[in-house]
């Protein structure tokens, strides 16, 4: 297998308020690999997007705690570096997606302003540079006319569109690694397998690996190389996808496969 790009090693995370200690993930480790697609599975509150979020450096540091041996990014290790440091890697290094797309875009900017600016500030571009990049973005995730979407402001995108928005935001940078936290559970179906579509066909054109966080059985099946099978803050199992499907070895996996019948890697 390709070398890892991303490198988790015995992850912890507790929450602290009022004197009152939660563990929020215990000893997760994992790799994602150059140009994998690997799901992060399981259910609501089972601690995947504090995972992606620890590892972003998201977390305010006076209400969680964090302890990893490492958090090492081609080499080198996240979880030494300051604030500074970390800005500069989210973003360029790392992009992240959420499920709510209306919750990262900025309702008063359009959304020509706010693509323009992660290639005036990421990329060191001009203005005049920056809008040029950003029509090309928007082409590249399936707009016809990139020069309409520009002139929008989010609100007047559909939930499918403001979420291709969001992916040709996060490929801006060309990230080693896209971090995508169920992008398509507030979207329809169809709009549903639109939207992934783009995003795998995208990176793996751009050979961004990426983290798929997901409850979808169904969506780990026809776009994952490999999963992770997480509860209650660890990593219970983890395999290829199809052996995870052949042969899952956890009860939780089991339990899982069980009531998503019909789900069969591609
Ligand atoms: N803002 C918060 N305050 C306190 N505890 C939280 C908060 N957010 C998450 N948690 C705790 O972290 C656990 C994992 O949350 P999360 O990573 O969001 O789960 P998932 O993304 O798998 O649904 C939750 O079960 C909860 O106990
Ligand atoms: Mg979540």
């Amino acid at each position: 297998m390709n070398k890892p790009v991303l490198s988790v090693r015995q992850l912890s995370v507790t929450h602290r308020l009022s004197g009152r200690v939660v563990n929020v993930l215990d000893q997760v480790s994992f790799d994602l690999h150059q140009g994998e697609i690997l799901a992060l599975v399981g259910q609501s509150g089972s601690g995947k997007t504090k995972t992606a979020e620890s590892i972003l450096g998201l977390l305010p540091p006076d209400r969680w705690d964090i302890s990893a041996q490492a958090i090492e990014l081609n080499g080198s290790d996240l979880a030494a570096l300051p604030e500074s440091g970390l800005r500069k890697i989210r973003g360029r290094s790392i992009s992240m997606i959420f499920q709510e797309p209306l919750t990262a875009l900025d309702p008063v900017f359009t959304v020509g302003n706010q693509l323009c600016s992660v290639f005036t500030r990421h990329r060191g571009q001009r203005r005049r540079e920056a809008q040029t990049s950003a029509q090309a973005a928007l082409g590249r995730v399936g707009f016809p006319d990139p020069g309409h979407v520009m002139r929008r402001y989010p609100h007047q995108l559909s939930g499918g569109m403001r979420q291709r928005v969001m992916i040709a935001m996060a490929m801006a940078c060309r990230p080693s690694i896209l971090i995508a936290d169920e992008p398509t559970t507030a979207l329809d179906v169809t709009t549903q397998a639109q939207v992934l579509d783009q995003l795998v066909q995208l990176g793996q054109k751009d050979g961004v690996s990426l983290l798929l966080i997901t409850h979808d059985l169904g969506i780990v099946a026809q776009y994952c190389d490999r999963a992770l099978v997480m509860l209650d803050g660890k990593i219970v199992e983890q395999a290829s996808v199809e052996e995870l499907f052949a042969n899952p070895r956890h009860v939780y996996t089991k339990a899982l496969l069980n009531s998503a019948a019909g789900a069969k890697p591609k």
